[in-house]
């Protein structure tokens, strides 16, 4: 018995920005930008929402826009039947309320408990994690609900429009990513393993090297003495709110921002970001084999995130295993966060490379620093 993965979906914008489209933009070229990366072009938003893109993707997984592949024998699911709802992304539409309960609402789930979570680029993996918990505990009445609120069946969900907090000025990060969505349906069943381990993990950012502050717009009227009523008529009144200065101070972009450099914005130090992320991927990957008691050999394919197609060949050759052991499909997305897994499990459905009885590792890493991995069989 197990939570298994019994549907999934992807929602994509329309628009597709190609590399000599962006070469229009700052100084780059298609050469640098695939050479480095392995991304030809991505996807971005101008008039879908995280939410837009989410409802796609969770109507797909949900087997209410006709059949998913990879999961041609599962009926579609009744709204009622949901439980569950996790909502992963860095870039939600509304601070309140969470874009889960906001798709909780769009999609009719009556029953559910809904709510977001931020690990950044793991954050669907993460999710998955804690759905599975939750389900787990109780099945077995072990988190003090006598027996009601069983979760049997979850929407995990990862959205972003990294767009919006792109600094399209900067050559070092514009170009690496994209938006969209992607959605899983988890089903609890008594006759099937699902996720056989998971795993979870942080490491202190001390240098700083993937951070964007949160920007808010309404004015800020307090000083040390309580209210400022000058401050309310003043358009930069923003600025006096002095915990942002020491926010700026704290992630290491104070500097920039004086400069004149939008404050909320992604800003990232490619290298020691890439070094970090090829051991957390090849580290992610053994942690839940080991947790499972499996070798590589059982494995019949990796769904890692998609940031730089170098960063998953260097895994791979640490971990001894053929480029086509992995899902790729970085060249025409780019880096969307927590969209990239559920996104990348969907198009290797798509494609046919998962059969029932697979099984599957789905591995992540990200701001924060976060890693972490699922394993599970199909
Ligand atoms: N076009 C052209 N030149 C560029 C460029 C671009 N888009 N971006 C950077 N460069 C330049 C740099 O300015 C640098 O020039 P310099 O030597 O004159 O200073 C040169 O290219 C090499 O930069 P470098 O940072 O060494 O390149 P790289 O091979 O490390 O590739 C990344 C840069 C960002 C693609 C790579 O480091 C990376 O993918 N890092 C991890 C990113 C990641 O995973 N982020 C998300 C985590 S969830």
């Amino acid at each position: 018995m197990g939570c298994c993965i019994v549907g999934c979906g992807k929602g994509l914008p329309l628009l597709d920005v190609t590399n000599d489209e962006l070469a229009e933009l700052v100084d780059t070229s298609d050469e640098w930008i695939s050479s480095r990366t392995g991304i030809r072009s991505r996807r971005i938003s101008v008039e879908e929402s995280s939410l837009d893109l989410a409802e796609v993707a969770a109507r797909q997984a949900l087997g209410w826009d006709g059949e998913t592949p990879g999961f041609k024998d599962q009926p579609a699911f009744a709204p009622e039947d949901i439980d569950l709802v996790l909502f992963a992304t860095l870039t939600p539409d509304a601070l309140l309320p969470s874009s889960a309960a906001l798709l909780r609402r769009r999609l009719g789930l009556t029953n559910a408990v809904a709510f977001d979570l931020n690990a950044a680029c793991s954050g669907f993996v993460y999710s998955l994690t804690v759905a599975e918990a939750l389900m787990v505990a109780s099945q077995s009445g072990t988190n003090g609900s006598k027996g009601r609120n069983k979760y049997r069946h979850a929407l995990v969900v990862g959205a972003e429009r990294l767009s919006r907090i792109t600094n399209w000025d900067d050559r070092n990060t514009c170009v690496l990513f994209g938006d969209g969505a992607g959605a899983v349906v988890v089903e609890w069943r008594d006759d099937a393993p699902g996720i056989i381990s998971s795993y979870i993990h942080n490491d202190d950012d001390t240098t700083n090297s993937l951070v964007c502050p949160a920007s808010f717009d309404s004015p800020f009227v307090f000083d040390d003495n309580g209210v400022n009523a000058a401050l309310a008529n003043d358009p930069a009144g923003i600025l006096a709110d002095a915990s942002l200065d020491r926010i700026d101070q704290e992630l290491g972009v104070a500097e920039g921002v004086a400069a004149g450099e939008p404050r909320q914005a992604i800003r990232m130090d490619g290298q020691k970001v890439f070094k970090f992320a090829g051991n957390a991927l090849t580290n992610a990957v053994l942690e839940v084999l080991d947790r499972a008691d499996l070798t590589l050999d059982d494995i019949a394919l990796i769904v890692p995130h998609q940031a730089n197609e170098r960063i998953i060949k260097f895994a791979a050759k640490k971990l001894g295993l053929g480029l086509e052991r992995f899902q790729i499909s970085i060249a025409h997305r780019g880096n969307s966060s927590a969209a990239c897994v559920p996104m990348t499990l969907s198009d290797a459905y798509d494609s046919g490379k998962i059969s029932s009885g697979d099984k599957v590792i789905m591995v992540a890493f990200g701001a924060g620093l976060t890693s972490g991995a699922v394993l599970y069989e199909a």
